[in-house]
């Protein structure tokens, strides 16, 4: 029997996150559930009051000396390193002195990229999945073309990911770097960083892994899987507002060496000597590269807040409580109107999004947005239901699957179902 929205009561009355949900700005009375929270997170109450402060007390105060001054709210020239580290203790499983915000993580992925390869001469193979999300193919096709190198493209099943048996398949000691999301995209897959990463560096080979779905969903332990570099973006669990700059994880034993190729001022040794010849800056400070973004910088630091105090165990134990309901949701109600699932049925090898299968999904998500109920659409068939544990009630995630079970009785625009449809509907 289906879930009732009594047991969904239920589950809110005993979750211990649930008073994080009134840190967030209220959403509009149209809509009934938000379920995009792994696109662009909702904003906190607590960022809304960062960026008045910036405004009116530090930068309209202390002017140009907030980059240098260390008065409270100010020494912005550091933030980069100081939040890093602030959102790795949260949230990456990394100690300090290995990560900064800054960026896009598409700037930041090619910079991983580049500097990975760097550290590996002479080999000439770059491992990369096809199903992995488009910036990071681009950019690796872009590496590989500049520097001469031969992509070797894994081809995972479009409702799973690539598991370390695909990687062990491919790898051999010609191959520089591995590059993967940690959890796909689409499907929500969750890959084995340990075990990958590990057969990696049993090749000789190093991995840059993608945390844009996991950051502030999954508890993420890059020291202690020895990850050589990650980057991700903090616009989606960490709900650092849109366009908010993403980060980068250096694991310290490549400091040393590290050569990244944006070569500029502020991430050279000295830079307010502008002196001639790039020089770089010590350890993570050289992955950077112009100025950082102050309002986002602060964004992320009270996204990495609420993530340490609601404790990423925590979140993780929700999202796969969530997900669960979901799914038993899906198969109860959906799949008789003909929707799969494109996302693992395991836990274990799921991240906190659940994709759903159509082949009218794109002509769905408009009609569900339309419905109050905002999740997204990814080509081909898939509309992705993303599961914040912080924002999102149980209540909630089951109004949506109502909504969604309601709405195929009624009709909606661009509606052309199958003749094998109807004789599976009701
Ligand atoms: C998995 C993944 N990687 C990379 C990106 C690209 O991030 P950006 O556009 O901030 O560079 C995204 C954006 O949503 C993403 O989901």
């Amino acid at each position: 029997m289906a879930l009732s929205r009594a047991d969904a009561r239920s589950l809110d009355a005993q979750d211990p996150l649930a008073p994080f949900r009134s840190r967030f700005i209220e959403q509009p009375d149209d809509v009934i559930a938000y379920l995009d929270g792994n696109s662009l997170g909702r904003p906190l109450k607590a960022i809304d009051q960062t960026w008045n402060t910036l405004a009116t007390q530090v930068w309209s105060q202390r002017l140009i000396r907030g980059w240098t001054d260390d008065a409270d709210g100010g020494n912005w020239l550091e933030l980069p390193e100081i939040v890093g580290d602030e959102l790795a203790a949260a949230a990456l499983g990394a100690a300090a002195g290995q990560t900064v915000i800054a960026d896009s993580t598409t700037v930041n992925f090619y910079k991983a990229m580049r500097a990975a390869v760097n550290l590996r001469p002479g080999r000439k193979k770059i491992i990369v999945d096809r199903e992995n999300f488009p910036t990071n193919r681009y950019i690796a096709e872009s590496v590989a073309s500049d520097l001469g190198l031969e992509l070797v493209w894994l081809r995972p099943d479009l409702a799973t990911g690539v598991s370390a048996d695909d990687v062990a398949a491919v790898l051999d000691d010609d191959v520089a770097v591995v590059t993967l999301s940690h959890i796909a995209y689409r499907s929500g897959f969750l890959a084995d960083m340990s075990a990958i990463t590990a057969l990696a560096h049993r090749h000789g080979a190093l991995v840059v892994w993608d945390l844009c779905h996991s950051v502030g969903s999954f508890p993420i332990t890059l020291d202690a899987d020895d990850v050589d570099f990650a980057v991700g973006c903090t616009y989606k669990f960490v709900g650092a507002g849109p366009g908010a700059p993403a980060f980068s994880y250096v694991n310290r034993r490549h400091h040393a060496d590290l050569n990244q190729p944006i070569w500029g001022w502020l991430g050279r040794a000295d830079s307010f000597e502008m002196e001639q010849g790039y020089r770089p800056a010590a350890g993570i400070r050289s992955m950077i590269s112009g100025t950082p973004q102050i309002p986002g910088i602060l964004a992320v630091r009270e996204g990495a807040r609420v993530i340490g105090e609601a404790g990423i165990d925590t979140i993780r134990a929700k999202a796969v409580r969530l997900g669960e309901m979901v799914i038993s949701l899906v198969d109860e109600w959906l799949g008789p109107q003909g929707y799969r699932l494109g996302s693992p049925r395991d836990s274990d090898q799921r991240g906190a999004h659940v994709s759903i299968l159509r082949h009218d999904a794109r002509q769905l998500n408009d009609a569900l947005i339309g419905a109050g109920v905002i999740g997204d659409f990814r080509a081909p068939d898939a509309i992705r239901l993303g599961l914040s544990p912080l924002a999102n009630s149980y209540e909630e995630v089951w109004s949506a699957l109502e909504v969604i079970r309601d709405l195929d009785r009624a009709e909606y625009p661009g509606q052309d179902r199958p003749a094998e449809y109807f004789d599976r509907a009701e």
